[in-house]
């Protein structure tokens, strides 16, 4: 070896212990517990993390370990995710109940365990389990290493803007209902920024999140939808986006003046403050995509005050400006934005795909069980509301999680024939007949081998209703090659993957009446569940479970079970 190589050896490694060295672990304590909340002149009693709501943001630096010990100290149970982040040979610290852990019960605790490896920008963590996440959430922001940089100019102020829904009741009862009445639940009664909806709601004005800036400056929005059930449109007065990530992920720079995200995802944008000193208002509502389905049509607003402003009380103008945002229904927009995505450089897309699949996601409707009272069958027609990817209506176990039952080799929590195409095929996004609107109800997982190349068509369908669905896949990011409208036709949308610079995401946004086509590769092995990140389509079925086999190297293999894992 010459001994301009050994230098280089030897610098590098020193390099890699600096930056080991570097590497911090970040302990936290989160007591979930039931906290009195009043929003819109009433007070509801729900649960959250150290009584705040939105729970504390977590921040760290990639690479950086958290060891996070949840206490329940509530009255239902809980679990948290940890919303994007990659939990390599990590499972068990997962979250999603049933899936990777059994719930922990009132009284109990769980510590989670996990590092952040090569993930940058914006995810966040939730409750999953039940409708609990409708205010147990917090954002989770990852700065680059230590001596590393943005791919931007260093901006000179950051904020966190999470966007929520909050009922005038408690979450977890608007969901007992609708799973007791068969129909939809109640739809909310406001979104919220940073846990507050704003000047335009009753009772909620003096609470009005503020973003300072300083006339000149750009600052970094970390922009999180956090809502149990709704895409949002988000829009500043005057102001313009510079997108330069989504969903801990950088992408190519561009610009729009209005933001769609799906609940999920994350969106990080620059924004420069080049407008006369004055307030403007941030202002987040629906994309609502499904027709005739009723939605929560009010809109949450902060504050973007320059500090020169002129001030209200010595007679400047006192409304800031409203600016206008997109209609409901304005699928043109979202699209519009959802597909100018894209990664900063050439990505290293798998290609040789192993594993093909084609999943159907979308509604359904369960016919009303013989002898049940009309009060339980409120869906359209006397029927009860469902959802399934491929005509399978996902069932959580409940005596064990999917990953212990594979862990231990525990038979009948699961079985591994989830199919990879839809057991028939038919006009997916048109007039669906009615013997295709009813599921099997059932626990189906698919099982991948470590390091396969997987690619997946999701097909949204027409059954009941179209809507955009967000879907996400735990345990992954994945690229999204192509989307459209229609059904996916193999024959003439290939030519449409972008196969060079395509966006890396956790969360897709499935067109309404559309579909998407994704590619990852199975390389984290776990059980990893893929659901609507729609809150109640997630309770209705639609939701499939991965489970990834062990790769040959230790570093390829799932960890041991934490001692103190919940049991159901
Ligand atoms: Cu953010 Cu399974 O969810």
């Amino acid at each position: 070896m010459t001994m301009g190589r050994t230098l280089t050896r030897l610098l590098l490694l020193f390099s890699c212990l600096v930056s080991l060295a570097n590497a911090k672990t970040h302990y936290h304590d989160f007591v979930v517990q039931e906290t009195k909340v009043t929003r819109l002149c009433k007070t509801q009693t729900v649960m959250t993390v150290n009584g705040q709501l939105p729970g504390p943001t977590l921040e760290v630096n990639n690479g950086d370990s958290l060891v996070i010990n949840v206490v329940n100290r509530a009255k239902d149970n809980v679990t948290i995710h940890w919303h994007g982040v990659r939990q390599i040979t990590t499972a068990w610290a997962d979250g999603p109940e049933f899936v990777t852990q059994c719930p922990i019960k009132p009284g109990g605790s769980y510590t989670y365990r996990f590092t952040i490896s090569g993930q940058e920008g914006t995810l966040w963590w939730h409750a999953h389990s039940s409708w609990v996440r409708a205010t147990v959430y917090g954002a989770l922001v990852i700065r680059p290493k230590e001596g590393d940089s943005y791919p931007f100019p260093k901006p000179k102020r950051e904020s966190v803007v999470v966007l929520g829904e909050w009922w005038n009741a408690n979450p977890l009862d608007v969901i007992r209902q609708a799973m007791r009445t068969g129909g939809g639940p109640n739809t909310s009664d406001a979104f919220t920024i940073n846990g507050q909806p704003g000047d335009l709601y009753n009772c909620s004005k003096k609470d009005t999140v503020i973003v300072p800036v300083d006339s000149g400056e750009t600052i970094l929005m970390r922009v999180i939808n956090a809502a149990l059930n709704q895409q949002l449109f988000y829009k500043i007065a005057n102001h313009q986006f510079t997108v330069v990530g989504a969903d801990a992920s950088y992408v190519k720079p561009f610009t729009t003046s209005v933001l769609m995200l799906g609940p999920g995802q994350t969106t990080d944008v620059l924004i420069k403050a080049d407008q006369p000193p004055a307030r403007y208002y941030i202002a987040g509502r629906a994309y609502a995509s499904a027709q005739g389905v009723p939605f929560d049509n009010t809109t949450t607003t902060a504050i973007l005050e320059y500090k020169t402003a002129p001030c209200p009380a010595k007679g400047g103008s006192s409304n800031p400006v409203m600016p206008s945002l997109p209609a409901y229904n304005d699928t043109a927009t979202a699209t519009t934005f959802s597909t100018s995505f894209r990664s900063p450089k050439k990505a290293n897309v798998p290609t040789d795909i192993d594993v093909n699949m084609f999943i159907t996601a979308g509604l359904g409707l369960l016919q009303c069980p013989q002898g049940a009272p009309a009060s339980t069958c409120q869906a359209p027609n006397r029927t009860r509301f469902t959802a399934s990817m491929n005509n399978v209506s996902f069932v959580l176990p409940s005596n064990f999680s999917i990953l212990q039952a594979h862990h231990l080799g525990v038979p009948g929590v699961f079985t591994t024939d989830f199919p990879a195409n839809p057991p028939v095929t038919f006009d997916y996004t048109g007039n669906v007949p009615r013997s295709l609107w009813q599921p099997i109800r059932s626990t189906k997982v698919y099982k991948l081998k470590y390091g396969e190349k997987v690619q997946i068509v999701l097909q949204g369908t027409n059954i009941s209703t179209a809507e955009n669905h967000p879907i996400h896949l735990h345990g992954y990011d994945f690229y999204i090659l192509a989307e459209g409208f229609g059904n996916y036709n193999p024959a003439t949308d290939t030519s449409k993957f972008n196969l060079v610079d395509p966006p890396l995401r956790n969360t897709a946004s499935l067109p309404v009446g559309g579909w998407a086509v994704i590619r990852f590769v199975a390389d984290n092995p776990g059980t990893w569940i893929m659901h609507c990140h729609l809150d109640v389509h997630i309770g209705w079925g639609l939701a499939t479970v991965f489970i990834v086999d062990d790769g040959p190297e230790l570093s390829q293999k799932l960890q041991k079970p934490p001692a103190d894992l919940p049991v159901c």
